[in-house]
Order: structure tokens, then sequence, then C-alpha cells
């Protein structure tokens, strides 16, 4: 955080104006500090005098390009991360820009959610390296932003620092959203590579005809519009770890050439066929059953075994009850923090619906409804009303054959009264009974039997 204000700052460099001016809008929506600079001479010379938090610099501008700027910074400036913006799609830059020492790289298009995690993540980094390791192990934070105490996070905080101190290749698997390339970041930080880049790479991401060139770069000449020799992610990744997200979804010919560098540990560029060695740690992960996909026939099991050294399979969010509330409190105070909005507390209820949700988007889903409710939320307690009504329900369903008849009737009428913003008649016409009844049910606390003199 910068001295004078307790927000982060940023400051965003770009050429063109109207995407400085998108980015500024955006990143100041979402409570940062910014500062805009035109050209890097501009960006170098704010930031004799301004300190930020973050830079956040598109890769190709006129007179001096973002590469310049990352290293200005990584030479000049210890307590400045950087992120760098590249085009698409071109992965060109994202290389050198990791090489130089940008934390993080975004390819453009981009949504804005991906822009404010990247955002993040490189604050967090900033974060995590001024307060020193020692406070890392006072909270029940693990590994690089890594949080839960129920006993399979405790598992996998374990396998996590066994994988870190050894180079086998790792698979990490689970659901969407539970945390996979929050793993892959803590081995590889708290491997011996730690220093060295960490390279994610998005196999589903990228089309299959570009995917050979990114991940292994290219000679001149090498295809149309080779115009000149590029290094690809695996020369990037030299000395680090690289990480292959949804790794089931290469092709046949590409789980080949993947098999080949995991053997021998070489790389080809495309149309060259002289071998490059290369010291990258591998790490992957995936959402499918892949021993399925091995079955089925479309992912090979000899790639399948070379990945499968260490595997770490994250649980989905449903199997971690006691780590539900830890998280949600969590990132309540975080996003509180981030918006200027006083801390909230969750109502014993609405803690119950929370852990009785089966959360398909597991912790991503968490932290996106924790971040809507922070700012919706009137006041500092959130109940079970303010929470999403596919939420409540659902969590109905799930503890429904352990409640009596009066408790259902109870909740469904708060229910009923929520969804109308506690409008009477509305309700009341809604559950097929007249005003009077309705206030008489509400005044009964689930639980208790009818009041004896009551007409229903
Ligand atoms: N144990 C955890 N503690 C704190 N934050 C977490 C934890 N697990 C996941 N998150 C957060 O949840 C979000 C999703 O995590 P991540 O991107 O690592 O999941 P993923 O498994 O790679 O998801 P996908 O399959 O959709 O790519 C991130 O913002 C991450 O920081
Ligand atoms: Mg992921």
């Amino acid at each position: 955080m910068s001295g004078k204000s307790n927000k982060d700052s940023i400051l965003i460099v770009d050429d063109s104006e109207a995407t400085l001016e998108v980015l500024q809008r955006n990143l100041a929506a979402e409570g940062y500090q910014t500062f805009t600079a035109p050209t890097v001479a501009a960006a170098v010379s704010l930031l004799e005098t301004t300190p930020v938090d973050l830079v956040v610099t598109d890769f190709k501008m006129p007179g001096g390009s973002g590469m310049d700027l990352v290293r200005h910074i990584r030479e000049n400036l210890r307590d400045t991360e950087v992120m760098m913006i590249t085009g698409y799609p071109s992965i060109e830059g994202a290389v050198e820009a990791v090489k130089v020492g940008a934390e993080e790289y975004l390819s453009k298009p981009f949504t804005d959610e991906e822009l404010y995690a990247a955002v993040r993540r490189a604050l967090d980094k900033l974060q995590l390296r001024r307060s020193g390791r020692a406070a890392e192990t006072q909270t029940p934070t693990f590994s690089h932003g890594m949080m839960g105490e129920s006993k399979a996070m405790r598992d996998i905080q374990g396998d996590i620092a066994k994988a870190a101190s050894t180079t086998a290749t790792v698979l990490v698997t689970g659901e969407s959203g539970t945390g996979k390339e929050l793993a892959a970041r803590a081995i590889h930080y708290g491997s011996a590579r730690a220093s060295d880049p960490f390279v994610p790479v998005n196999c589903g991401g990228i089309p299959d005809s570009l995917l050979e060139s990114e991940l292994f770069g290219h000679v001149k000449g090498a295809f149309t519009g080779a115009a000149e020799s590029r290094a690809g992610f695996f020369h990037a990744a030299d000395g680090g770890t690289i990480f292959l997200d949804e790794v089931s979804e290469t092709s046949a010919p590409m789980q080949v050439k993947l098999l080949r560098v995991l053997q021998e540990k070489e790389v080809y560029m495309v149309g060259s066929n002289r071998a490059r060695k290369v010291d990258v740690r591998i790490l992957a992960a995936t959402n499918k059953d892949l021993w399925a996909l091995v079955k089925k026939g479309v992912f090979r099991k000899d790639l399948f075994y070379r990945l499968n050294v260490i595997t770490i399979a994250l649980p989905p969010l449903r199997e971690r009850d006691h780590d539900i509330i830890l998280l949600a409190t969590h990132f309540a105070q975080r996003f509180a923090e981030e918006f200027g909005r006083p801390h909230p507390r969750f109502s014993s209820q609405a803690i119950s619906v929370l852990r009785n949700y089966d959360w398909p988007g597991n912790v991503r889903e968490l932290e996106n409804v924790v971040q809507r409710l922070v700012l919706m939320t009137e006041g500092d307690i959130i109940d079970v009303p303010d929470l999403p009504p596919l939420m409540r329900f659902s969590a109905l369903r799930g503890e429904g054959l352990h409640r009596t008849l009066a408790e259902v009737e109870y909740e469904h009428i708060n229910n009923v009264l929520a969804s109308v913003n506690n409008n009477k008649t509305r309700a009341a016409a809604i559950l097929g009974i007249d005003r009077k009844t309705l206030r008489q049910k509400l005044r009964r606390t689930p639980g208790q039997s009818d009041p004896p003199n009551t007409t229903t």
C-alpha cells in the first residue's frame, strides 16, 4: 500500500487514450487509486515521484515498449509489481515479459473479471513479499493465499509441501473453481524454483494451430507470417515451472509432443529440427476425469502416467464443511477492505444456508457471492434474505429431511416475504392465506406448537 492512502495504487500505461480510460474507470470502480501515463517515459517520470503498488502496462507502444518499463521497474523499484497486457492471437511479449520480471500477464481480449483477478493476484504477491514469511505461518492461510482448516485441506497442504520439495510432475485435479491454479502456484512458490518464472498456459483457450508455437516457439519462416524467430512458453519458463491448465483439451499430436518434452527434457521450435534443452518443471491441471479419457482413447495413457507422478486432488467445497465459513469470512473482510465498507458478519441462519448449499462453482462461486453481498448488503449483518434466492431454496432441499413441518413452514414464509421485499399482502397472496393468518404464523417461532387461543 502506498504511504498516503490505504488503497492499493495502480499506474496504467497505454498509448491508447480509450484503453486508458476504460481501465482507469474499471479499476477505480474496484476501489483502487489509479494513475495513468500514455508513454513509457511519462510512466518512468511519474514513478520517480509517486510510489505505486502495481503498474499495468501495454506491451506495444510507440517510443519505448512495455518491456523497457518492466525492466526499468525490476531494476529500480523493489516494491512495485508489474503486469503486462499483450495482444491476441500473438502471445508475443508475454514470454519476454515474464523473463524480465513481470509477475503477471494478461492476453487480449480479457474480461473485467480476468483483469480484476490478475490485479488481485499481483497485489497479493506484493503483500506476501512485504509481510514476509513469518506472517504466513501465523494465520490459517497456508501456501500463497490458499486457506482451509478442514481435514481435507490440511492433507492437501501436506501434499503441496511434499510436491514443492521435489521436481516431479504434478497433476492437479478438481472441479472448476476448487483452487487448482492456486495449488499449482503454491507448489511453485514453495519450491526451489520460486525465484524463477511461473508460467501458466491455458491449453483449452489457445487454438490448437497456435498452441505448438506458443509453447515451443518458432523459427523465422516456419510458417506464413513468421517473420522472426520467437521463443515459446517453455523457454520463458526455463529454470522455473510451466502450468499446463486444462491439459485434457490438447489434441492427439500435441500430446505426443508433450510426452517428448517430459521424456527428453528438450523442445523443438516449430520449423526447426534442432532440439533445445530446457529445464522446466511441469505442473498440469484438469477438471475432467483424465483416466476416463484414457479409457475412451482420447488421452494418451503414457502421457497420463508421466503427468500423474504426484496427484493433488482438490475436494469440492461442499465436502469441506469447515472451510466454507472460514473462506466466506476471509472474502468478506477482503472485499470490505477493498471497497472501503464495514466488515460484515453472517447471521447464524445465513451460515447454515451457506453450509448447506452445494456450491457447484466451488470457491470461485463463494468468492463471487461474497463480493456481491459485501457490495449489496446494507448494514453489517448478512442475513438469509440477503443471500441469492437460488441458494436459499437449494439449501432448504439439502436440510429438508431433518426439519419439522413448522420449521419448513416458517422458513418458507420468510423466503417468500424476502422475495417480495417484505410486502405482506403479496406474500399472503402467494402463500394462499390471508394477511391475518400470515401475521399469526410469523409471531410463532419454529418448533413451537400453535399458541392455544389463535384461530387459523
Ligand atoms: N483454499 C483457498 N483459499 C482461498 N482462496 C481460494 C482457495 N481456493 C480457491 N481460491 C480462490 O478461488 C478462485 C478460483 O481458484 P482457481 O482459479 O485456483 O480455481 P481452478 O480450480 O483453477 O478453477 P477453474 O477450473 O475454473 O480454472 C480464485 O480466486 C482463488 O484465489
Ligand atoms: Mg484454473
